[in-house]
């Protein structure tokens, strides 16, 4: 066992992270973007003063600035002592060890609640969560998720993911997804199925190397799009 978690935790990251864990160039950067589970990452915060048209949705939106705080540090000392204990598991190529990830994810969440309220009152920030999305059909020409499908494959079954995925196609005109791993480092146990169900329906899929990686071989995004 590499990091146990007994549920989806509410850790976010920042900007930089994002572009690198989905391979965002310029261009991407001008379209229309739906981060999916984006919890407290700082991707929003820091996109929306870039000129990003960022919406992001998760249930933890239901929370105030203060409840998000709490529901983070509740847990951050335990999965950085997790992290510590098992450090030879990880890559420490993007950040240099289990204190430089905390003041990192600190960092996002930081950024994330100096923006929060005022992104809620510009419906940046959405209480809504998967499988089902209350948005219109190619609502949005990306969609991002990161940090919950895949990696929590012990919490969530198949059909979930495929159901999950197929909503997002819905909304979204493509979609990227990262990690493809679990929480053991292992490919998740459904990916392979997902990429067939999603060909058979004439999808797209397509596995990129990313310059991002803290899970061993983990460092592969799926990106799907409507075949042409
Ligand atoms: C580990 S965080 C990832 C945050 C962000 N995407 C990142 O990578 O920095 C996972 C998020 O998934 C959210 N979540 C839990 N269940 C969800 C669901 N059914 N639909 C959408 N998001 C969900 C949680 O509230 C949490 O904020």
């Amino acid at each position: 066992m590499v990091i146990k978690l007994e549920k989806v935790v509410p850790v976010g990251r920042t900007l930089d992270e994002y572009i690198k864990m989905f391979n965002l160039t310029e261009n991407d950067g001008q379209k229309s973007i739906l981060t999916v589970a984006d919890g407290p990452a700082s991707f929003n915060a820091e996109g929306t003063k870039l000129g990003y048209k960022i919406t992001s949705v998760d249930p933890l939106y239901s929370l105030n600035t203060e409840q998000i705080k709490k529901c983070f540090y509740e847990v951050i000392d335990n999965i950085i002592e997790q992290v510590e204990k098992t450090s030879n598991n990880w890559v420490w190529s993007y950040y240099k060890s289990p204190h430089e990830l905390r003041k990192n994810r600190e960092r996002a969440i930081s950024l994330f609640c100096e923006d929060y309220e005022k992104g809620k009152k510009e419906d940046r920030y959405e209480i809504g969560e998967l499988p089902k999305l209350e948005y219109k059909d190619s609502e949005y020409e990306l969609g991002l998720i990161s940090h919950f499908l895949f990696l929590y494959s012990a919490h969530f079954d198949q059909q979930f993911h495929l159901d999950s995925i197929d909503e997002m196609l819905r909304v979204c005109r493509e979609v990227r997804i990262f990690p493809l791993l679990t929480l053991k480092h292992k490919i998740s146990p459904y990916l392979y199925f997902v990429i067939e169900s999603l060909q058979n329906k004439g999808y797209e899929c397509k596995i990129e190397e990313v310059s991002y990686q803290l899970q061993p071989k983990g460092n592969q995004m799926l990106k799907i799009t409507q075949s042409k």
